[in-house]
């Protein structure tokens, strides 16, 4: 049976970190040697949450208040600012990572983590970064009516083309959020 309930991510760095590997369709163990890096994010005082299959970690979320110390906050705030949107940087929660084991995917579980989530911040706006590529999660996020804030272009010198994306809270299904 499916679970989703309150994690503790630096206790579960392991699991966390092979089920973000799956869902990268990366090796198995690609990403355990940021165990330590992990274990130390989840000191911040994360909100996060995980999906249990018969006690088996599937599925992950956790995100931070802006202004916890969290690795990733400068440059995403510094290019909210720089781009004009500095209400985004203010009472704002930043969701870190969402993800879910390939073979657990298209079953409603990314969406219960997204809202589960977000519905535990009591900040007025959720921002996160993705690839900026068309995605399962970019689709996802569209669809709770998160919005690009910043784009990056391919060959910009930033790495992988990027979107930061922010929506207001509480989310509301694009369908409730056109009609609101
Ligand atoms: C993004 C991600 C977390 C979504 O997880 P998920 O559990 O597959 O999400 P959902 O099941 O809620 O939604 C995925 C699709 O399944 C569909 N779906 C959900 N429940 C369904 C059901 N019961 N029957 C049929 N389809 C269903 C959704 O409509 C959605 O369709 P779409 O992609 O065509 O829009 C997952 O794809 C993932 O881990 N991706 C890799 C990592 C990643 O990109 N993370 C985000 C980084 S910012």
């Amino acid at each position: 049976m499916l679970r989703i309930i309150d994690i503790d991510v630096a206790a579960l760095a392991l699991p966390t970190l092979r089920v973000q590997a799956a869902a990268l369709e990366l090796p198995r163990r690609a990403l355990d040697h940021r165990v330590p890096e992990r274990r130390m994010r989840g000191a911040c005082d994360l909100t996060a949450f995980g999906a249990f299959d018969d006690g088996r970690l599937v599925g992950f979320a956790y995100g931070v208040r802006a202004d916890e110390p969290y690795a990733w906050r400068e440059p995403v705030l510094d290019r909210l600012a720089a781009a004009g949107c500095q209400e985004w940087t203010e009472d704002a929660f930043y969701l870190c990572e969402l993800h879910v084991r390939p073979d657990f995917q298209g079953r409603g579980l990314g969406t219960r983590l997204l809202t589960t989530l977000c519905s535990r911040a009591s900040e007025r706006r959720v921002v996160l970064t993705t690839p900026r590529q068309p995605t399962p999660a970019r689709r996802l996020y569209h669809r709770y009516g998160y919005r690009d804030l910043v784009t990056t272009d391919p060959g910009g010198g930033e790495g992988e083309p990027y979107a930061i994306m922010g929506a207001e809270l509480p989310l509301l299904p694009e369908t409730f959020a056109r009609a609101a």
